[in-house]
């Protein structure tokens, strides 16, 4: 677990904290020093320089390197794509629903997953949702709806609107024992501990920078199975997703033989710099220390949400970044936490409150004094 002092050391290179309580990083991550220097090089580069492009393309390759590296997986196996929706559009776009036509994936996924396979309605696919109960989807569940028609099973690793985590290695051997593809959304979770993709065992995973990988938006990651980067040929593509994108030649049509080919245009340049300034600043603390610290702040809210009696959605078992507790009316929640500094969210009925490597005890308890103030709004257990 991280010492006080660490957080402390921490927590200082995050200037909002001076005047703010942030516990909103499940929206977008906290700006660090280290991040904000990275994009002002390139600012200054494009200043001094104009348009030093050669330097430009080093960076975007130093961006795959530092999240490859990461996630455990080659350089030659990420996309560097501007959202998570493009990388999933990039494979939905791939797929062929003839023989398999059947999407699985569960109502917890963010609305993105569900909008893009639904519009793949039209190229053949059937969409499969997977109901949840009590704030849970059980693999059971998951494997019951799997079958020999199913191409592919979008998860969620952890769900944006009550913080539920997905049994990933259940999911992922019911699916790949039925012929199915797998693809996890890491959105709500990466960032927050060690992360290996092969032993997931995942053909696809997504994320993008903006939560907990502490960087702007306009810039998300999609790994793929290596053994399946030559059998897909997305059409929802460009030229940096060409073998060679400087052969400009508008009559060839030749994918890169990495996963480069899930590509499309001009890579986010500026985006690109924050990259390896915020993985090095997580690294050095270290991802298990982060995944220690973030649980133990996780768990005292939860336990303090229970002695106030206000109903928790998250489950018990899912302990990771984002704590959700059900209101009557979560906005005026979020309202009245702004009203003393505090940052949150709130989705439907649940206010998100989420932590990272800065937050400390002394922000819950800030957060379940405002709580106990206005019990009137929490739905209560
Ligand atoms: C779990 C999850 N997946 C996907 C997305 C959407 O990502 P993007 O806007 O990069 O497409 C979000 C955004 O909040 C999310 O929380």
């Amino acid at each position: 677990m991280s010492t006080e002092f660490e957080v402390a050391a921490v927590r200082s290179r995050f200037p909002i904290f001076q005047k703010k309580i942030y516990l909103n990083s499940c929206s977008q991550g906290a700006l660090s020093d280290a991040v904000e220097s990275a994009l002002q090089e390139h600012i200054r580069l494009w200043h001094r320089q104009g348009s030093p492009w050669d330097g430009w393309v080093d960076q975007y390759e130093a961006a795959r390197t530092a999240f490859a590296c990461f996630i455990g997986a080659a350089p030659e196996e990420v996309a560097v794509v501007t959202s998570a929706s493009a990388g999933i559009n990039s494979v939905a776009s791939a797929l062929d629903f003839g023989k398999r036509r059947k999407v699985v994936m569960g109502e917890f996924e963010f609305p993105t997953m569900g909008q893009i396979w639904l519009a793949q309605q039209r190229r053949g696919a059937e969409i499969q949702f997977v109901a949840a109960e009590n704030n849970t989807i059980s693999p059971a569940a998951y494997c019951h709806a799997i079958d020999d028609h199913t191409l592919i099973v979008p998860l969620t690793q952890l769900c944006f609107s009550n913080g539920f985590r997905s049994d990933i290695s259940s999911i992922v051997k019911a699916a790949h024992e039925r012929g199915a593809l797998v693809m996890l959304d890491g959105y709500q979770d990466c960032g927050t501990r060690a992360l290996d993709v092969k032993a997931l065992d995942v053909d696809f995973y997504v994320t993008g920078a903006l939560k907990y990988l502490l960087c702007p938006s306009g810039i998300a990651f999609l790994y793929v199975r290596p053994e399946l980067i030559s059998s897909l040929s997305p059409t929802v593509t460009g030229w940096f997703a060409q073998e060679n994108p400087f052969a400009f030649d508008v009559k060839r049509f030749d994918p890169a033989r990495t996963a480069r080919r899930f590509e499309t245009g001009s890579p986010p340049l500026p985006h690109v710099y924050a990259v390896p300034a915020a993985l090095q600043l997580l690294g050095r603390i270290g991802f298990d220390k982060i995944a220690a610290h973030i649980g133990g702040l996780a768990r005292a809210l939860m336990e303090g949400a229970r002695e106030l009696k206000i109903r928790t959605k998250t489950p018990q078992a899912s302990v990771g970044p984002l704590v959700v507790l059900q209101m009557k009316d979560a906005e005026a929640m979020v309202k009245k936490l702004a009203e003393r500094n505090i940052v949150a969210s709130n989705r439907m009925d649940g206010l998100r409150v989420s932590f990272h490597l800065y937050n400390t005890m002394a922000d819950i308890s800030s957060v379940l004094n405002v709580l106990q103030d206005n019990r009137g709004l929490a739905v209560s257990d």
